[in-house]
């Protein structure tokens, strides 16, 4: 069973300026309810138990969101306002489930992975992207029914323009399970067009083995000099290590771009 998972929040969110010059990407709303909420919410209703937000310094507000209860409590003691009243609870059923770790150093996504090793208990986990929003349909949800079924790492994909390959991680997909999942035989970060196995993208909802900790304190800095997750998952693809590419259901929104961010809000208020 998949109880818990982690959520990198320490990026600085450059691609949203100047929205993020003193605001945490990840609290901005998105048709009135703050992105990271939608993340949340996927979790719970996919079972997850424990939350593990990997935030900075410089991203405390994160923090400062979920731990103002008091100061709803102090309205709600003046005002009985039935919205307020459910708001409080809903931040109250989100912190009891989030535990915070630190990184204060922008180094990638797997330096990120590596700062909640110590709260990781099971086998397994999932991992989440908060700038990747999936709408309509829980796609960790079908992500654990997969990983139930063929107790393997499964990994969220998507199909994207040739062109734009050079924007995400790419698969080299290998045996077909299904219409909906492959096993992968290389996962490659951010390739060059003539380099690219294929055009299918890795997507940020990663169901990840315990044992990836071990290969990440291990892991040299890749593209851009970051620790990249994808490179630590081809070391376990190396070992034999079962990973599935999922193509979800569902409509897939960048959050972490303007355009996407703008988009997201619109598309929402139509379901
Ligand atoms: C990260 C991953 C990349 C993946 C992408 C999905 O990239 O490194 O493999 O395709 O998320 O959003 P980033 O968005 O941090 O550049």
């Amino acid at each position: 069973m998949i109880k818990q998972a982690i959520i990198p929040l320490a990026g600085l969110g450059t691609r949203l300026l100047p929205l993020t010059s003193v605001f945490a990407k990840e609290l901005l709303p998105i048709n009135g309810k703050p992105g990271i909420e939608y993340i949340l919410d996927e979790c719970i209703e996919a079972g997850i138990k424990e939350v593990i937000f990997i935030i900075s310094k410089k991203k405390i507000m994160i923090k400062n969101y979920f731990y103002n209860d008091n100061f709803y409590k102090k309205i709600i003691a003046k005002k009985k306002d039935s919205r307020i009243i459910n708001e409080y609870k809903k931040i109250l059923k989100y912190k009891k489930m989030i535990k915070f770790v630190y990184q204060n150093e922008p180094l990638g996504t797997g330096n990120a992975v590596l700062k909640a090793k110590k709260y990781i208990k099971d086998k397994y986990f999932l991992m989440l992207l908060p700038d990747d929003l999936i709408i309509k349909h829980n796609c960790s949800k079908s992500m654990i029914q997969i990983h139930n079924k063929y107790k393997s790492s499964v990994m969220a994909s998507m199909s994207v323009n040739r062109k734009d390959v050079t924007r995400w991680g790419i698969y080299k997909l290998n045996k077909k399970i299904d219409k909906k999942n492959y096993f992968i035989s290389d996962v490659i970060e951010k390739p060059s067009i003539n380099k690219a196995p294929s055009n299918k993208a890795v997507i940020g909802r990663y169901i990840l083995p315990k044992n990836i900790f071990s290969k990440l304190l291990k892991q040299k800095p890749g593209k851009s000099g970051e620790i990249h997750i994808t490179d630590a998952i081809q070391s376990l693809i190396d070992e034999n290590y079962k990973f599935i590419a999922h193509h979800f259901s569902g409509k897939y929104l960048d959050c972490g771009s303007m355009n996407g961010y703008i988009k997201s809000s619109l598309e929402i208020s139509k379901i």
